[in-house]
């Protein structure tokens, strides 16, 4: 299988009115939402994107072309006797000197390309459009097609598709489209991480040469850069310039920043195939993943507010409310029990959850993570009577009821390996490296997906379950497929999305969580066929605060889930107050994830508190747009929520260290409209008594009112709280 299915445009994505057919030798100019893209369909070449940016306004015919004028480079000494510009497709052959956009070759042959359109379509509407460029290349017999979308939250996306027309086989190493970005931007900014750590910013000067962040771990990796994004300098939350680019793969993948000594600076993104992956016969094409880029001159909040726009639009976006969950991991982990399970049960319907998840451990020769996964078959010693009388008592109770799975993944101790070691991604005769105990089933293979798809469907057609949590937990490491082992990662990849749809086709009610070893499969095409992501295994708070500050930097907080543990932490040993965990779960998809049960009557109505103010926001939280103030004392975050039509706002005001001086000064509240008055005041239970600016303070006692402009400009004063207390500040307009 070597054509990537696309995720098809989605209804609404594309513009309202259009207007089709074009012919090459015409400049395109797309607008929505502030921005422009200005690209020049010549009759000789691949296209050029003379302008990705600010709204220019409306530009007639006359001005377009002058803009292509205006926009071409002099000559420089010892240069090429016709300067070239940046092609959405660069080629060497017109000599281009950085990477080019499709590398591949014949036996040897059809190395270098010079593409020429064939057929050019545009269809132009009041919010963006789309640009489908045919091209061939006779020689290398070869068609390219070019697709590139404006979408109305001004967001763009492209991709590419390569068809071997020729008699032999075509190999293609690399295929990704260029956006060119101006010399303006000069910083360079992306993230990183590990398990428990994920999304780590990370920032640098924009340097000669190129910036490449690679993922060969078969998923999408907890070092994603997620969004690698270049602005002017000192570009923050909500200042400067910025274009940015995700690429969307849940396979190994690559995104590139690329500035050349020719002055210029190109982000490009796509698969990254093993060798021989992908060998196109006669007829045969390869389509590159969706690569997103999002430009804005609000900074990096600017930036997320595209990609959540965008997302918010999609058809199946989630619109129910986003449910309340109960996890029964980090409160049971292995040790599952009826009785204490239908007690956990009991105590999340006390407290006010909506969802149960039953996580690891249900299913056959599953004791511990040594062993079972591949038998997906209720365990008859621990479920003498199945799951019925659990899925029956959460039901009872008003809760739905989820179940963890981890389809891909298989032990070598499992009746599955033992009866089908074949099924297993291996290089050659050797297995790879155990990861928790676990090899990768080669879905790849139609009866091993087949199995699967079975069992996954017998499960969900025998029981009332309405989410699955998908587990998958170890990178793919030599992922040899098939009898001769070729490189796997690519079909496993499409296999899996497949195998995703053909579910969520035969149970169109059930949800579907992104997890991998906590969020290590994070990407806008997992989120086409799944409905929210599971962060981080790591759900101590202060951890918390960052890896869910920087996971919206691409992701609304309605998809990304985010539960309340035990104190200590799990994974930290950290101690924190139930508010600090809860006030930080509360900006995100919210749950729990403790041994509800061994809670303090204390604690379980504090939690209860909460969990009624997740209800009554969630409605903010879930539509309004995300706010991250600049220039907060190091040991500070404020980040907040405002309603679209700025009538309404919750922020925090988290402190996760120790300020230098005594009091941290003032907290700048922006993002509300400049003119409106809003009255602040704390809101409960986020307002913690402990909190000792609660009493000292004089405006949270009283509240104040003041203007969107006094709040984004001067502020109000921060109270003076310890490490790992936050303040819910709710600004509503007067
Ligand atoms: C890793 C996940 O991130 C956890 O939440 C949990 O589901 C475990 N796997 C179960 O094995």
């Amino acid at each position: 299988m070597t054509q990537h299915d696309p995720t098809p445009l989605a209804p609404g994505d594309g513009p309202a009115a259009a207007a089709s057919g074009a012919a090459a030798g015409r400049t395109l100019h797309l607008r929505a939402a502030g921005v422009s893209l200005v690209v020049d369909v010549p009759a000789t070449s691949v296209p050029v994107v003379v302008h990705w940016g600010a709204d220019l306004g409306d530009l007639g015919e006359r001005h377009l072309a002058d803009l292509v004028t205006a926009g071409r480079t002099a000559r420089a000494n010892n240069d090429l006797d016709e300067p070239q510009p940046v092609r959405l497709l660069p080629e060497g052959s017109w000599g281009w000197g950085g990477r080019p956009g499709l590398s591949g070759h014949r036996a040897g042959a059809a190395w270098s390309t010079r593409f020429v359109p064939t057929a050019v379509e545009v269809e132009e509407g009041p919010s963006g459009g789309r640009l489908r460029v045919d091209c061939a290349d006779e020689a290398a017999a070869l068609t390219l097609g070019i697709e590139l979308e404006l979408l109305p939250s001004g967001l763009l996306r492209h991709r590419a598709t390569v068809t071997n027309t020729g008699t032999g086989v075509y190999e293609v190493l690399d295929l990704a489209l260029s956006l060119p970005v101006p010399v303006v931007a000069t910083e360079l900014f992306d993230l990183a991480g590990r398990w428990a750590k994920e999304r780590v910013p990370q920032r640098r000067p924009l340097t000669f040469g190129s910036h490449v962040r690679e993922n060969r771990r078969g998923r999408t990796g907890p070092d994603a850069p997620l969004v690698l994004a270049v602005g002017t300098a000192g570009f923050g939350f909500r200042r400067g310039e910025v274009w940015a680019q995700h690429t969307a793969f849940s396979g190994n993948h690559r995104s590139i920043a690329e500035r050349l000594n020719s002055g210029t600076t190109t982000l490009s993104g796509g698969e990254l195939l093993l060798p021989g992956e992908v060998r196109l016969a006669p007829g045969e094409g390869y389509a590159s993943p969706w690569v997103f880029g999002a430009w804005s001159d609000a900074g990096l909040d600017g930036i997320a507010a595209r990609f959540h726009e965008h997302l918010r639009a999609r058809p199946h976006h989630p619109t129910s409310p986003r449910p309340v969950v109960v996890n029964t991991w980090e409160a049971v982990y292995f040790d599952l029990d009826l009785d204490k399970l239908l007690e956990l049960a009991r105590a999340a319907a006390e407290v006010g959850a909506e969802r149960y998840v039953l996580d690891d451990g249900w299913f056959r020769h599953r004791r511990s993570d040594d062993a079972g996964l591949g038998d997906w078959y209720v365990d008859e010693g621990v479920w003498p009577q199945g799951l019925r009388p659990l899925v029956d008592g959460v039901r009872a109770l008003g809760l739905q009821f989820g179940l963890w799975v981890e389809p891909e993944m298989v032990n070598p101790d499992s009746d599955l390996a033992r009866a089908h070691p074949d099924w297993i991604l291996r290089g050659g005769d050797r297995l790879p490296p155990e990861s928790r105990q676990q090899q990768v089933l080669d879905l790849g293979n139609p009866d091993a997906f087949a199995y699967v798809l079975e069992r996954l469907d017998a499960i969900l057609s025998e029981h009332e379950i309405s989410y699955l949590k998908w587990d998958h937990n170890r990178d793919l490491v030599e992922a040899g497929s098939g009898p001769v082992r070729a490189p796997g990662v690519h079909a496993q990849t499409l296999a899996v999305y497949r195998l995703f749809d053909e579910l969520r086709r035969r149970h169109p009610g059930v949800e579907i969580e992104s997890c991998s070893s906590g969020g290590l499969r994070v990407d806008l095409e997992v989120l086409e066929h799944t409905d929210r992501v599971w962060a981080s295994d790591c759900i101590d708070p202060l951890e918390r605060q960052d890896i869910q500050r920087w996971t919206l930097q691409l992701l609304p907080p309605e998809l990304i889930g985010s539960h309340v543990g035990a104190s200590p932490s799990h994974t930290t040993h950290r101690t924190s107050d139930l508010s600090f965990r809860a006030g930080t779960a509360l900006f995100a998809s919210f749950g729990v994830e403790t041994d509800l049960t061994g809670l303090s009557a204390d604690d379980r109505e504090e939690l209860a508190r909460w969990v009624a103010l997740y209800k009554d926001v969630r409605g903010l939280l879930h539509t309004g747009t995300l706010v991250r103030a600049d220039d907060v004392d190091p040991s500070f975050r404020v980040h907040g929520t405002v309603a679209p039509d700025g009538s309404d706002a919750l922020f925090a005001v988290v402190q996760t260290g120790t300020p230098d001086g005594s009091v941290p000064g003032r907290v700048r509240l922006p993002g509300l409209l400049p003119q409106a008055e809003y009255e602040v005041t704390a809101q409960e239970p986020g307002h913690d008594p402990a909190v000792r600016g609660g009493r000292d303070l004089p405006w949270l006692a009283s509240g104040v009112r003041l203007t969107g402009r006094a709040l984004e400009a001067a502020g109000v004063a921060a109270p003076a709280m310890q490490p790992q207390q936050l303040l819910l500040l709710r600004v509503r307009r007067v």
